[in-house]
């Protein structure tokens, strides 16, 4: 794959926060990858280069930009076999996350485009589609503070293809919306930063409940249709003890609960794993998609599954190694949106040919979720007409 052309661009999030997108020209195709930025960041991530002054409130990305286009001279006409050997050359380069997966995700693109696949096939050999966790109701930082935990999500169990899965989360999404307005003073066309509604709960426990309800209005069976996962974010949320989760995890059809400790608590983790161990527990903020802190969390057996967030770490080559070693330990892995997003769809392609079993993208509202969403449906269409 020899590259002739690179440029970058500062373009806008979901949130209005300036971000990059990044084209690369390889073998005479273009791709481009827009980098998305989180709210809720754990310490251990790849750090993103912002400008600082005046310009965007010191949100700016032009630094961020002159290091990708800094790097046009010495990556002209230059060769590479593939996405491991171009991100190699990013890592020796020491760049800034942003900076750096923008320019590995446009490769993927490029590259995909070069030889004529569809870009899921650039990750790996898995062509099933993931099932979904989708946000139903928002709190914490996205939610302005609203509710203790971050997000209360709803998983569809039994649908038979992704397509089936979207409209089951449909009917629970419209029973919620119809739900709140005799209950809270709250406008249902008001949603959070990905896209779920954000009422005022008095506790945790009462937007559980409405959950609970949302999906039996739905018609589905709580539980064995379509069950409930949440995440705590707990480095960034009021102190929630495991004994509470557990409490949860008994009193309602809840199957996954994300960053449930803050995330430099590892004997926190070791003992949420050994009480609760027997459900999903996701680590996000806590495993920071990084290769050495998985590994340190499945040889002290903290959690049982890792989120995957691309920009946690900066390349997809690291992003592939953290579903591999997490496979390899039967940890189940939930390929992730970011709070800010835009209509980069990468994500999707990467739950389908890393196999990677779950995705989570917020809810199904907001084109920044959409784009993913549909570009699933889509593959899903595609994967069929080639069966
Ligand atoms: P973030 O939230 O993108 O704001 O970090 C997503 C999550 O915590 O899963
Ligand atoms: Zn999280």
């Amino acid at each position: 794959m020899k590259i002739d052309g690179l440029r970058a661009l500062e373009v806008l999030d979901s949130r209005g926060m300036p971000t990059l997108k990044v084209t690369l020209e390889a073998d005479g195709r273009a791709g481009s990858f827009f980098v998305p930025a989180g709210a809720s960041t754990g310490k251990a991530e790849a750090k993103e280069l912002r400008d600082g002054g005046a310009r965007y409130g010191g949100k700016g990305v032009r630094r961020a930009l002159a290091q990708v286009t800094g790097l046009r001279s010495a990556l002209r006409k230059r060769e590479f076999a593939g996405q491991a050997e171009f991100d190699a050359f990013l890592l020796k380069q020491r760049l800034a996350g942003n900076s750096s997966l923008g320019l590995s995700g446009a490769f993927a693109h490029a590259a995909a485009a070069a030889r004529g696949l569809p870009l899921y096939a650039s990750f790996g050999k898995g062509r099933k589609l993931p099932r979904p966790m989708v946000n139903l109701f928002s709190g914490g930082l996205h939610g302005g503070g609203n509710m203790a935990v971050q997000d209360i999500l709803i998983v569809p169990l039994r649908a038979r293809s992704f397509a089936e899965a979207m409209e089951q989360v449909w009917r629970v999404y419209q029973a919620a919306r119809s739900l709140l307005g005799p209950r809270f003073d709250y406008l249902p066309n008001w949603v959070a930063d990905e896209g779920g509604f954000a009422p005022r709960f008095s506790s945790v426990e009462q937007a559980l409940d409405l959950t609970v309800l949302s999906i039996e209005e739905a018609g589905l069976k709580p539980g064995s249709a379509m069950a409930i996962a949440m995440d705590v974010a707990a480095s960034h949320a009021s102190k929630i003890t495991i004994a509470t989760l557990e409490s949860w995890a008994g009193n309602y059809p809840l199957i996954s609960i994300e960053d449930g400790v803050p995330e430099e608590d590892w004997a926190g983790w070791k003992a949420l794993t050994k009480r609760l161990g027997g459900i999903q527990l996701i680590g996000d903020d806590f495993f920071a998609t990084n290769p050495e802190r998985l590994r340190r969390g499945i040889r002290e057996r903290c959690a049982n599954a890792v989120l995957v967030k691309m920009n946690q770490i900066g390349t997809i080559t690291q992003t592939l190694e953290v579903i591999a070693i997490a496979k390899k330990a039967g940890y189940r892995t939930v390929v992730s949106a970011r709070s800010g997003e835009t209509e980069d769809w990468t994500m999707a392609d990467l739950a389908v040919g890393a196999g990677a079993g779950q995705i989570k993208i917020g809810s199904i509202a907001r084109s920044e979720r959409l784009a993913k969403y549909n570009r699933l449906l889509e593959i899903e269409a595609e994967l069929r007409r080639v069966q």
